[in-house]
């Protein structure tokens, strides 16, 4: 049986890289966006290579796109065994700075998104008495930075719900997973969004903002490239017994392990240092 994928904010970085990755390797994969004028790329690999992928618009902040996604996948291909919930921005600023209404439009899609597909794919997984969930989560799940309060706090929150869902339906042999990437090249340090109060000159964050501005620069040169994650996506949910979290990235298992081993205090002073603060 032909296992069948679905795969949110498709169009770019690691959910186009997975999409294709699943789908050279016998994956029917429905690679999801909520704009459909941004497939062009994916469209024109998938005629070249005749990929088995098909293309559908879902924002995991609309329940309409939701259902009617939901719909034509099982409608035509009968079963859902991996989600990947990829669909995610950063959104920067000093806590002070960002505005309620930019909280609450970052945990609306990183977080709340995130609930939105899963309990949609769930009854079909459960009834199927198989799946995997692979949650895209970061370093940033794990450990803070300034500036990005709204972002870590999604994948903060994030994590915590995959740990609870991971308890909650071993009973149905579905796999959860956490993926944290470190640095990534893709478009979403270009993607991501500065909260209005931050962009004025005489923010009194603006110093320190500009620091660790440098920092991030600096580190994007180092990314790693999208097809790791997918890489690391494919090995976990082949796997029988997945582990909960798969670290991706240079950065990401040089830090991890420092965050988990050494005390807090120290490591947040190597971090301070890092990051030029
Ligand atoms: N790149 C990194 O360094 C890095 C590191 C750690 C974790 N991550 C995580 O990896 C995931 C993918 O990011 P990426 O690096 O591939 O960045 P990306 O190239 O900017 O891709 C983000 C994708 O999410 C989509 N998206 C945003 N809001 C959406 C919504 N409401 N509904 C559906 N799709 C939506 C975007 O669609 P549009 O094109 O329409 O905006 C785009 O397809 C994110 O969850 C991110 O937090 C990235």
């Amino acid at each position: 049986m032909t296992p069948i994928a679905l795969i949110t904010g498709s169009n770019s970085g690691i959910g186009l890289a997975t999409a294709l990755y699943l789908a050279r390797r016998g994956f029917t994969v429905w690679a999801t966006m909520r704009n459909l004028e941004k497939a062009h790329e994916l469209r024109t690999i998938i005629e070249s290579e005749k990929l088995p992928i098909e293309i559908a618009w879902l924002d995991v902040c609309d329940d309409d796109s939701l259902k009617s996604a939901v719909a034509r996948i099982l409608q035509k291909s009968g079963r859902i065994d991996v989600l990947v919930n990829n669909a995610g921005y950063g959104l920067r600023g000093a806590v002070e700075e960002v505005a309620l209404d930019e909280w609450r439009r970052q945990f609306e899609t990183n977080f709340f998104g995130v609930i939105r597909v899963t309990q949609a794919v769930l009854p079909q997984m459960r009834a199927q008495r198989s799946g995997a969930i692979v949650n895209i989560s970061s370093v940033l799940g794990r450990f803070a930075i300034p500036f990005s309060g709204p972002y870590t706090a999604s994948k903060f929150a994030l994590e915590g719900l995959t740990e609870t869902l991971r308890y909650e339906l071993a009973p149905w042999n579905i796999k959860v997973i956490l993926i944290e990437p470190g640095f990534i090249a893709t478009r979403f340090q270009e993607n991501a969004q500065l909260a209005q109060a931050a962009q004025h000159e005489d923010s009194p964050y603006a110093i320190f903002k500009k620091a660790s501005g440098r920092r991030v620069q600096r580190n994007i040169y180092r990314a790693a490239p999208p097809e790791r994650v997918a890489e690391t996506i494919y090995r976990a949910i082949m796997h029988p017994h997945p582990k909960l979290r798969y670290a991706v990235g240079r950065d990401a298992r040089l830090v991890l392990p420092l965050r988990r081993f050494l005390p807090e205090g120290l490591f947040e002073r190597v971090l301070k240092k890092q990051l030029g603060l």
